[in-house]
């Protein structure tokens, strides 16, 4: 678990992150919303030690990050795999050398044993075979796929992924995503994932923060942004009408007030009159 206290971000005269408190849970994919320029990287390298916050804490499993000593920050660090906005792989290194960097770098094991868990991880995001291949022979998707790799094989307790999706088409993001959730679940990691694709957000956002300006607008889950009535989120989220009138039908569906086709019609069509409750947002 990670905890999220009060964190506070500027540069130089210019606040970035305004007191923004968050609980990220093990076990479960934790998303961090919002329009470019919210502050989704900036929080998230605050969590990652990237950025020193100017003000707040963060805590690891109750140990508050930002205070702790090198050597304690050290094994946090070793805990922590990140994938990056663009996969940010090695263009020299081919992808059995680009996932065993990090085993290098953090463990004493000899190349045979290093072989067994690239290739344990390789095959656990559907990859075999592709050991000696270079970056530049892979797809957008496969690129992805060797990133994560190498962001779990030394087992991390949490996972951070800048927009896992950017440059991905729907399908590959959704196989992406569906990954992500899945190795979050079966080694139990807690998952932080800044994304604008709202696939995502419905497809795995078991908790959701939403930014807006720096500021956490909402939190809660993707159910609970079908029938939530803040206008900022609701804006985000929904941002086509299309999308606004099926959110609204979902929401007389559930009060109830949807009983028959000729409401439906009348809901759709632009020039009749509201049945909608008046909102109450903000
Ligand atoms: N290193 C930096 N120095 C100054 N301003 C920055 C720096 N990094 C980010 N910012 C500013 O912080 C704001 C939030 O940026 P960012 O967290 O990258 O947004 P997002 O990831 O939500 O698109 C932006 O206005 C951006 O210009
Ligand atoms: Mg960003």
């Amino acid at each position: 678990m990670i905890e999220v206290k009060n964190i506070k971000k500027g540069f130089g005269d210019k606040t970035v992150i305004q007191d923004v408190s968050a609980v990220m849970k093990a076990g479960q994919c934790n998303l961090i919303i919002g329009a470019s320029g919210s502050g989704k990287t900036v929080l998230m390298k605050c969590m990652v030690g990237l950025f020193q916050p100017d003000e707040g804490e963060i805590l690891y499993n109750g140990n508050d990050f930002i205070k702790m000593g090198r050597a304690d920050k050290t094994e946090i660090r070793k805990q922590i795999g990140m994938l990056f906005q663009g996969s940010a792989l090695f263009d020299s290194l081919n992808v059995e050398q680009n996932i065993m960097f990090p085993l290098s770098m953090f463990t004493k094991w000899d190349y045979k044993q290093k072989l067994n868990r690239v290739n344990e991880v390789l095959e656990r995001v559907n990859l075999p075979d592709v050991n000696k291949k270079f970056p530049s022979e892979l797809s957008g998707g496969m690129k992805k796929r060797v990133a994560l790799a190498r962001a779990v094989v030394l087992n991390p307790k949490y996972l951070f992924c800048d927009e896992p999706n950017s440059g991905l088409d729907p399908q590959t993001s959704l196989v992406i995503d569906k990954l992500i959730k899945d190795l979050t679940i079966e080694y139990n990691i807690t998952t932080v994932i800044n994304t604008h694709d709202m696939n995502s957000v419905m497809e795995i956002g078991d908790y959701i923060l939403y930014m807006y300006k720096g500021n956490k607008e909402w939190e809660g889950n993707k159910k609970d942004i079908i029938f939530s009535k803040n206008k900022r989120l609701n804006d985000f989220i929904f941002a086509s009408e299309f999308l606004q009138d099926a959110k609204d039908m979902r929401m007389l569906e559930r009060a109830g007030k949807i009983s028959d086709d000729r409401n439906m019609d009348e809901l759709l069509n632009k020039d009749a009159p509201s049945i909608m409750p008046p909102s109450d947002s903000e």
